[in-house]
């Protein structure tokens, strides 16, 4: 049998704009992951046992474009695997599904690993990030490539997309990892509300192509918090940074992809004693994030879940 596990990510700056070559900053959320196991079986064919998503399913029955059937085809044609062998693939994930947390990215990356790996075919982190962001842009339209990239090094990442084919890039852009001066902790909480990357992604295009220089300049915004804020976390003078989630988060309900249970959660996390929080991913629902003391996390957590959040998260980011 082959295992392999891949983490959640949050952005902790950057969302959007970096779609537009703005640099953006996002961390692993290893209390969530998603998990494969590959074993060989008896049985003629692929099956597919993901109890999550209620699918359980030989490989021929799924449509071809369907997110698992898509990485397995172009996996086995990349790799060169013929004819398919006789697997069993068990896929579990406690990520929660389109709310800014990488679901999609993080089983990709687990079973690209998972498969690989069986069928003694390995690939490097380079080009398992590279084949993330191809099965990226099949399920997400134009997206930036920094949550496989992140997910697939599981290390803080500060994020560039490619200017287009730079030689040796590739995965859709420059893999930078950045160091944390002084751990700090997060509490992430979520709005229970479904909100697909791809949506809140095709509505700032549309935008941005009607006012280019107004979206342009709120990107420069962005991505001066995000630059600002890189050096902020490597110096270790974390409680500065709070206030650049309250900007970036000002930033983006301008950009029209916050949204009321955002906002409302936003501001319980302040209210609770947060030093700063925004919302983080594509947005519209999903998840936010707010930057405490250790020591307060708890109390942010219950405000954020007595202000409507589904869940909370408390993580360190280090
Ligand atoms: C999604 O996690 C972050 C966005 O910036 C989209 C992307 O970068 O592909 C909204």
């Amino acid at each position: 049998m082959t295992k392999s596990s891949a983490p959640g990510k949050i952005i902790l700056f950057g969302e959007h704009a970096v779609v537009y070559g703005r640099p953006a900053l996002a961390v692993p959320v290893t209390q969530v992951h998603a998990d494969v196991e590959v074993l060989d079986s008896d049985r003629a064919g692929i099956w597919i046992d993901a109890p999550d998503v209620n699918l359980h399913a030989e490989l021929s029955m799924l449509p071809s474009d369907h997110p698992l059937a898509s990485v397995i085809h172009n996996l086995f044609f990349l790799v060169r695997v013929s004819p398919f062998p006789n697997l069993s693939i068990k896929i579990t994930s406690s990520i929660p599904v389109a709310s800014g947390l990488g679901s999609g990215a993080a089983v990709t990356v687990a079973l690209v690993r998972a498969l690989s790996s069986h069928l003694d075919k390995q690939m490097t982190d380079k080009e398992v990030n590279a084949f993330a962001y191809e099965i990226e842009k099949l399920h997400h339209g134009t997206p930036s490539g920094i949550d496989n990239t992140v997910i697939t090094y599981a290390k803080p990442v500060y994020f560039v997309k490619n200017l287009p084919s730079p030689a040796g890039r590739g995965a859709g852009g420059e893999v930078e990892t950045f160091s944390v001066g002084r751990p700090f902790t997060i509490v992430i909480g979520d709005t229970g509300i479904p909100a697909p990357t791809k949506v809140s992604v095709g509505d700032v295009r549309k935008l941005w192509e009607a006012g280019r220089d107004k979206w342009e300049s709120m990107f420069d915004q962005i991505a001066e918090v995000s630059f600002v804020a890189r050096r902020i976390i490597e110096n270790g003078w974390v409680d500065m940074l709070g206030e650049l989630m309250d900007e970036n988060h000002a930033i983006l309900q301008e950009m029209t992809v916050s949204s009321p249970e955002l906002d409302k959660l936003v501001e319980a996390a302040r209210s609770a004693g947060a030093l700063g929080a925004k919302m983080s991913g594509g947005g519209r629902g999903g998840n936010m994030i707010a930057l405490v003391n250790a020591e307060m996390a708890e109390m942010v957590a219950r405000s954020l879940k007595e202000a409507g959040a589904k869940n909370t998260i408390i993580t360190q980011v280090s």
